[in-house]
């Protein structure tokens, strides 16, 4: 791409494609049009609008930048800086798992689950603090508290919390799932996760976007892809009220291993619902 040509939108988005493809970037041409629409400052109707419009040098650069990027295969999410979840623009980094839609069914299967009005919820692993965030906004009353192991994943969880209006109703905490930290602990009405699930050996054939530039203690809990689960439930027990609810994200092989752990850990009324593509997904209980 030379960007001192006097370009079109069609011909800059036409080459761009062409240079996702060759990367093997899946979906090159929405991924290209999802990325000039960003240097345009737009969205991607107003591409197709504009596609037979000059692209200023300064703009053209800037593009040819973020296509190069893209095609050595950084998400596009981190080129543009943030993801959008439940509606909410989500700022994401390098520093924390790009929220998924997935996720989404985790927050709605908490939203709808009866929890009192003044409900106090714990997000184990809260990452960007999508969840966290997603509950504060949903339901003004709950009080929250986000814990993660990483400092920096926290920096960018209190950004977004801030950018959303909720950061006073959010008490984020750095430490382990596995520490019985006091403060955290406490008669809880909810405690959810979408923990690390990954097993070691899966994670080596992810996509490139995935296992080069998500930062991997947030995908993968150790061999099994079960180990986070083990201490999440145990620390949940500890930490919710008698008839609290338990919410978990599952991993595509995870129900059986899951149900298990819960089970056998003082929790009923499991039950576990499939995603759009049918594979369970969201798994429920009571304390
Ligand atoms: C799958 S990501 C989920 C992030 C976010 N909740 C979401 O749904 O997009 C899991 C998160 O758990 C955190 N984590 C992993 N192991 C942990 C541990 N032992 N204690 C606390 N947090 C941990 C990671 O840093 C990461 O942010």
């Amino acid at each position: 791409m030379t960007p001192e040509a006097a370009q079109t939108v069609a011909i800059v988005l036409e080459e761009a494609t062409r240079r996702l493809r060759d990367a093997g970037v899946p979906d090159p041409r929405r991924e290209a049009a999802s990325i000039l629409a960003f240097v345009l400052s737009t969205d991607r109707g107003g591409i197709v609008a504009r596609k037979p419009d000059p692209v200023d040098t300064g703009a053209a650069a800037r593009f040819a930048e973020l296509i190069a990027a893209r095609a050595l295969r950084v998400p596009q999410q981190h080129l543009v800086g943030r993801a959008e979840f439940r509606g909410l623009e989500i700022e994401v980094s390098g520093d924390v798992l790009i929220p998924r839609p997935e996720t989404e069914d985790l927050v709605q299967a908490v939203l709808d689950a009866g929890l009192p009005q003044s409900a106090r919820v714990a997000d184990l692993g809260t990452g960007s603090g999508c969840i966290a965030i997603a509950f504060a906004v949903g339901r003004p009353s709950w009080r929250l508290v986000a814990v993660d192991l990483s400092a920096a994943a926290l920096r960018v969880a209190a950004r977004n919390a801030a950018k959303h209006g909720v950061a006073d109703r959010i008490a984020f905490v750095e430490a382990d799932f596995a520490a019985p930290e006091a403060a955290w602990c406490g008669a809880f009405d909810a405690v959810v996760s979408n923990p690390p699930y990954i097993p070691e050996e899966e994670w080596r054939g992810l996509e490139p976007e995935v296992r080069d530039h998500e930062p991997k203690r947030a995908l993968v809990p150790g061999p099994t892809g079960n180990e986070a689960y083990e201490v999440i439930v145990r620390a949940a027990a500890a930490m919710l009220r008698p008839g609290g609810l338990l919410a978990l994200e599952l991993g595509w092989k995870s129900e059986e291993p899951v149900r298990a752990t819960v089970g056998s850990s003082g929790f009923n009324e499991i039950a576990v619902k499939p995603d759009l593509q049918g594979i369970p997904r969201v798994l429920t209980a009571r304390r």
